[in-house]
């Protein structure tokens, strides 16, 4: 799997728990464990794909940008996990956070597979693109367990 099938596995991810949020966003004994899933799953996302892929397109100058661009991204995301996990589960700060975090996830999804990917497949050797993936996959799993262990 090469750096871009696996990024594109966990996307495919986020989005089916975005969509199982919504859907069981009524039912307090469903929509709890699925935003902490979700919660997991982007922490550990952003944090293995800022490592293993951000990080080699902030070393090229056409990349830069757009490499800032989605980390500044990753950061507004966990400010409205955050927000929701200070706010009373159900309540209406929570339940229009949880709207505008979907809404925010399937918006960078799109720009990084539309506009990011794109960019990087020119800068990144094909070597580099099969070199990174199975260390994103490794980091990803690891920073999942570690999220499920600090989980309360
Ligand atoms: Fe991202
Ligand atoms: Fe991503």
């Amino acid at each position: 799997m090469d750096i871009f099938e696996a990024l594109l596995k966990s996307h495919e991810t986020q989005r089916a728990l975005c969509a199982r949020l919504l859907a069981a966003i009524g039912d307090p004994a469903q929509r709890k464990p699925i935003f902490q899933e979700l919660k997991n799953e982007l922490a550990a996302h952003e944090t293995a794909e800022e490592r293993m892929f951000y990080v080699p397109l902030i070393a090229h100058d056409e990349t830069v940008d757009a490499a800032r661009h989605g980390i500044a991204e990753h950061h507004e995301m966990d400010e409205m996990v955050e927000e929701m996990e200070k706010a009373d589960d159900g309540s209406a700060e929570w339940l229009e956070t949880a709207g505008k975090l979907v809404h925010k996830i399937e918006h960078h999804l799109t720009e990084e597979e539309e506009k990011f990917f794109p960019q990087a497949r020119e800068v990144l050797s094909r070597a580099q693109q099969k070199e990174l993936g199975r260390p994103y996959q490794k980091e990803h799993e690891r920073l999942q367990a570690k999220e499920e262990q600090e989980q309360p």
